[in-house]
């Protein structure tokens, strides 16, 4: 269902990656099912904020995908509110991900430069694509440099 989501296997490879690693989160790995079927699925899992004082674990929303042939129901906006919630009960400060604002922003995602925060966009991508949603807790001192984890590797540059 990823692959077919994204039109290619490398984001499927990366779920797998972050399933093997010690940032996998499997309260924030969720799935969105029809009728047994799996139409939907999203993961938030740990990276590093790098701050001028020390590196902090914080959380980042990736990958997320729909079923093609089942977009624009809603499902992606229910894993993005779901799975936020639930690292905000967590007691996260913080989500960051990568991806369009225009589809993110609806969530409360806000740009990331605007925190402070950093994070290793590829060279094709805005910098708009950078985001952040504070939560509860959230901190603002927690400003700094985002570093993926080697789990994300599978996906090249
Ligand atoms: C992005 C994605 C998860 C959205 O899932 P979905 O279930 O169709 O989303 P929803 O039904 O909650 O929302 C649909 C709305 O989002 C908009 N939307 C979808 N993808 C968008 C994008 N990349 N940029 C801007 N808007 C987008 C749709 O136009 C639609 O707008 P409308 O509400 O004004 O009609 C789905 O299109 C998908 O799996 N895409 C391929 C993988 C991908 O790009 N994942 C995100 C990586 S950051």
């Amino acid at each position: 269902m990823v692959t077919a989501a994204f039109g290619s296997p490398a984001e499927a490879r990366l779920v797998e990656a972050i399933r093997a690693s010690g940032g996998y989160i499997a309260e924030l790995a969720l799935v969105a099912t029809l009728d047994d079927d799996v139409v939907g699925h999203v993961m938030i899992s740990r990276c590093t904020l790098h701050t001028d004082d020390s590196p902090v674990s914080i959380v980042m929303l990736s990958p997320l995908a729909v079923d093609p042939e089942h977009h624009g129901r809603g499902i992606g906006g229910l894993l993005v509110t779901a799975v936020t919630a639930l690292a905000d009960a967590l007691g996260e400060p913080l989500v960051v991900l990568e991806g369009d604002p225009r589809y993110y922003s609806r969530f409360g995602f806000q740009p990331a430069s605007s925190h402070g925060i950093e994070l290793p966009l590829p060279d094709w991508a805005p910098a708009a694509a950078a985001q952040v949603m504070p939560l509860t807790n959230d901190d603002p001192t927690l400003r700094g440099r985002v570093v993926y984890p080697a789990s994300f590797d599978v996906l090249g540059d």
